[in-house]
């Protein structure tokens, strides 16, 4: 099939490569002159583990290409799929300029009877939103589809292909036959909805996901102060079938670009329709708490963080990815800031990044470089390869040997034999 994907970012990118891997035709389109021109040479503007390897081998077989022309990509092709950013607006809402920006686009290109697919993350009403949009322009007949994206950077490729489920929202048996055509090849369980309840599908996943996060961090709060272990009550939650095990490890909060606005965007929209969502509100309250936890942690350890050297590891919000959007470094760090410490961060991959949001820190050449002298190490984001990290060299040169295990990675025996003082999570 001939597909256009419209925004070439986390999402659209890897759907353009995976569709094109499947053996459509894909033209991928981005207003980003210096992602297309990356992307041109063979070369992914973003850090996702098998991607670079899945493009050079599409583009060598002439399955995918990049344009900046959207109306040309438009009249190309069969399917044009919407996966343009949804940042957060000013008041919580999801704003969504650059979809009304892509659907006015699309509109003026239209050249026939073709499926408009939205997989950006959209509050419900954004499906007929789109369609008014088009319908201002083309005068023919179209079909307007809701897809929603579930992928998790950093594992996105395997996601995109392995989902546990593909919805499709859609107003007609014809639009539905399309999509199922699509996504056929990757024999995935896909559930045949109308538009706004696959809208509203991909906002209920994730605020029901970053309710059970915040959940199991208020258990582990109460965990600290009653000497029991997060990691055995939340094994023991877990394997409760109607429960599950996923999304409950205690940490230092979640970020990332998706559930902060997401969680914001559902809450906004339902306050629009006069419903005051008490539950989402209350992860998102619960959250802001446990990001600053580490630096509460640190100061009851330390008293005064006033000239004190603290090492973060891991700035990314999660590991296997470079994405920095609403992290949770950002915020520890600048609170450490604000209490007078020293920060020296190290992260894999994200420090390019992270050195455009955080101002006034070290960024150090490797986690050693970063302990160096250091009164403390905060770790943030649990790479793999601070799991496999030297602890007799860190103990040698920190200042004072102080681990706040901000994802509970470490084992407390093992580190207390070697003379740290280990905190973890609810541990
Ligand atoms: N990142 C994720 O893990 C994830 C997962 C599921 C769903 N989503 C949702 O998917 C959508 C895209 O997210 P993302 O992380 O890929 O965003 P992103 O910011 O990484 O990429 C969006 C891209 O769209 C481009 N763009 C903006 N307006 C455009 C236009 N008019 N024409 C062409 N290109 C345009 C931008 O230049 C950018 O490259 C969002 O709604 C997000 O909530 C994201």
């Amino acid at each position: 099939m001939d597909i256009a994907v419209i925004g070439t970012g986390y999402v659209g990118l890897v759907a353009g490569a995976c569709f094109a891997d499947l053996g459509n035709k894909v033209i991928c389109v981005d207003v980003n002159r210096e992602k297309i021109e990356l992307l041109k040479k063979g070369k992914s503007p973003i850090f996702e583990p098998g991607l670079d390897e899945m493009l050079d081998k599409n583009i060598k077989a002439g399955r995918i290409s990049f344009t900046m022309d959207t109306a040309d990509a438009v009249k190309r092709s069969q399917v044009i799929f919407i996966a343009v950013g949804t940042p957060q607006g000013e008041n919580g809402e999801s704003d969504l300029k650059y979809v009304e920006q892509a659907a006015d686009t699309i509109g003026q290109a239209l050249n026939g009877e073709k499926l408009i697919v939205n997989k950006s993350t959209v509050p419900v009403g954004t499906g007929s939103m789109v369609e008014q949009k088009v319908a201002r322009h083309y005068k023919g007949k179209f079909h307007v589809v809701s897809n929603p994206e579930f992928l998790r950077e950093g594992n996105a490729i395997n996601d995109f292909l392995k989902p546990d489920r593909i919805v499709i929202g859609a107003r007609d048996e014809k639009a539905s036959r399309v999509m199922e055509e699509i996504y056929r090849p990757l024999g995935a369980k896909i559930l045949f909805t109308d538009i706004e309840s696959a809208e509203l599908i991909k906002y209920g996943s994730n605020a029901m996901l970053a309710t059970k996060i915040s959940f199991i961090n208020e258990l582990a709060l109460l965990c600290d102060n009653v000497d029991a272990d997060i990691d055995a009550v939340a094994e023991g939650i877990g394997l409760d079938s109607r429960i599950g095990k996923a999304f409950l490890k205690a940490g230092c909060g979640w970020g990332g670009s998706c559930f902060p606005k997401d969680v914001k965007a559902l809450i906004h929209t339902a306050k629009k329709y006069g419903v005051d969502l008490k539950i989402p509100r209350a992860a998102e309250e619960a959250n802001k708490r446990q990001k600053l936890l580490p630096v509460k942690k640190l100061k009851a350890r330390l008293k005064s963080l006033k000239g004190k050297k603290i090492a973060v590891l891991g700035l990314s919000f999660k590991p296997d990815t470079d994405d920095m959007r609403e992290a949770p470094s950002v915020e520890i760090a600048n609170a450490l800031l604000k209490e007078g410490a020293k920060v020296s961060a190290y992260d894999p991959v994200a420090m390019r990044e992270a050195e455009k949001i955080l101002k006034g820190i070290v960024f150090a050449g490797s986690p050693y470089e970063a302990l160096e002298g250091a009164d403390a190490l905060v770790l943030v984001t649990e790479w793999n390869e601070f799991r496999e990290i030297d602890f007799e060299r860190i103990k040698r040169i920190m200042k004072n040997p102080l681990i706040i295990d901000g994802r509970n990675i470490y084992d407390r025996k093992r580190l207390e034999s070697i003379g740290f003082a280990y905190e973890g999570i609810g541990k």
